[in-house]
C-alpha cells in the first residue's frame, strides 16, 4: 500500500491542527459563504419531535414514529430503555480512544477501500473540501465483515463496552423497525422483511470533532443524508453542534441527556416511497469545546436490491425509485464523500 493508505493525498488528523494552536484555519476546510453555519438563524423556536418511548403501545409509537418520519425524517427518543449508565460509559470510552497519543491511533489509520478504521475524510477527490472533523468507523453486523481487530484495542474495555451498546441499539432499531411498518400501514414486519429480514448491517462512526479556531468558517461534517436506513445518534450532553433541514431553514437540535437522536435514511426513504424522509443534516464546531458523537446506522442487506415496497406504489403515486442495492449506493458517498441529497435523488425514475 502507498505511503497515502490509499487516500489521493496525504492525511492530515484534524485534532493535530486543532492542537497545533493555529489561530487560522487552512484554506481547504473553509466553506463557500452560502454552505457556512448560520449561528442567528438557529436561534429559532422550532425544534425535532421528541417521543417518550415508556409507557406507549405499539400503535401509539407507531402513530407519533410515523408522524416524525414524514414531517421531520428527525426525532429524539427518551425512556428508550438501554441503560443510561451504558450510554455514557460509551462516550466516555471513546472520548478516551480519541485523547490517546497519535501514535496509538495511527495504528488503525483507515482506507478508501472499507473506511474501517481512524479517519478524516470522506470522498477521495484529490483537492476536495474538508470537514472539520476526525471518526472511528466499524462494522458491527453481519458477523462475516465485524473483525475485533480492527476495533480499538486501547481503552481496555472499548471492545466489550461497543459490543453491549450495540446489542441495545440493534434492539431498539427492531422496535422502531416495527413501529415505521406499522405506521406505513404494513404488516409490522414487513420493513424489516424489505431489509433482508435477520441479515442486516449495522457499522458504527464515532466522530470526534476537534476545538476549531475559525468555526464560522467550516462545518465538521458538510450536509448530507444518511445513505442507509436509519440513523441512531448519540449526541454530546452539553455541545451542541447537529442542525437539521426544514424547508430553507437550519434547526440546532438541543442536547437531551442520555436521548437518542433517530433519523430516516435514504434506503428507508426508498422503501417507503418517500413517504418517509431522509432529511439533510450537517454538524457545526466551536472554538471552546470539542465535541463527540457515536452514529450507528442501521441498513439493509448489502447486496439485495431495494426499491419501493409493493403496497405502497399505487396509481396515484407510482414507484419513485429504480431498484440499487446499498452496496452500489453506498460507493458514491465513499468516492464523492457528503453531497446534499443529490445522491438520492439521482436514483428518481423519470416518470
Ligand atoms: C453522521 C452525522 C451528526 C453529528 O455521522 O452521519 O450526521 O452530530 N453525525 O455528529
Ligand atoms: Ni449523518
Amino acid at each position: 500500500m502507498d505511503s497515502n493508505h490509499g487516500w489521493p493525498e496525504p492525511i492530515i488528523r484534524v485534532q493535530s491542527l486543532s492542537e497545533s494552536g493555529t489561530e487560522t484555519i487552512p484554506t481547504r476546510y473553509i466553506k463557500p459563504p452560502s454552505d457556512r453555519p448560520s449561528i442567528e438563524a438557529s436561534s429559532y423556536t422550532l425544534s425535532i419531535p421528541v417521543i417518550d418511548l415508556s409507557a406507549m403501545s405499539k400503535e401509539e409509537m407507531a402513530s407519533v414514529v410515523s408522524a416524525a418520519c414524514r414531517e421531520w425524517g428527525f426525532f429524539q427518543v427518551v425512556n428508550h430503555g438501554v441503560r443510561p449508565e451504558l450510554v455514557r460509559h460509551g462516550q466516555e470510552i471513546w472520548r478516551g480512544f480519541f485523547h490517546l497519543p497519535m501514535e496509538e491511533k495511527q495504528r488503525y489509520a483507515n482506507s478508501p477501500t472499507t473506511y474501517e478504521g481512524y479517519g478524516s475524510r470522506l470522498g477521495v477527490e484529490k483537492g476536495a473540501s474538508l470537514d472539520w472533523g476526525d471518526y472511528y468507523f466499524l462494522h458491527v453486523l453481519p458477523s462475516c465483515l465485524k473483525n475485533h481487530e480492527k476495533w480499538p484495542a486501547l481503552p481496555p474495555d472499548l471492545r466489550d463496552i461497543t459490543d453491549e451498546y450495540s446489542r441495545e441499539l440493534l434492539n431498539l432499531c427492531g422496535r422502531v423497525m416495527e413501529a415505521m411498518s406499522i405506521g406505513l400501514g404494513l404488516d409490522p414486519t414487513r420493513l424489516q422483511e424489505s431489509f433482508g429480514g435477520t441479515e442486516v448491517g449495522a457499522c458504527l462512526r464515532v466522530n470526534y470533532y476537534p476545538k476549531c479556531p475559525q468555526p464560522e468558517l467550516t462545518l465538521g461534517l458538510s450536509s448530507h443524508s444518511d445513505p442507509g436506513g436509519m440513523t441512531v445518534l448519540l449526541v454530546d450532553n452539553h455541545v451542541r453542534g447537529l442542525q437539521v433541514r426544514k424547508g430553507s431553514d437550519w434547526v440546532t437540535v438541543e442536547p437531551i441527556r442520555d436521548a437518542f437522536i433517530l433519523n430516516v435514511g435514504d434506503q428507508i426513504q426508498v422503501l417507503s416511497n418517500a413517504i418517509y424522509k431522509s432529511v439533510e443534516h450537517r454538524v457545526m464546531v466551536n472554538a471552546a469545546n470539542e465535541r463527540l458523537s457515536m452514529a450507528f446506522f442501521y441498513n439493509p442487506k448489502a447486496d439485495l436490491p431495494l426499491s419501493p415496497i409493493r403496497e405502497l406504489i399505487t396509481p396515484d403515486r407510482p414507484a419513485l425509485y429504480k431498484p440499487m442495492s446499498f452496496n452500489e449506493y453506498r460507493l458514491y458517498i465513499r468516492q464523492r464523500g457528503p453531497r446534499g441529497k443529490l445522491q438520492v435523488e439521482s436514483l428518481k425514475t423519470s416518470q
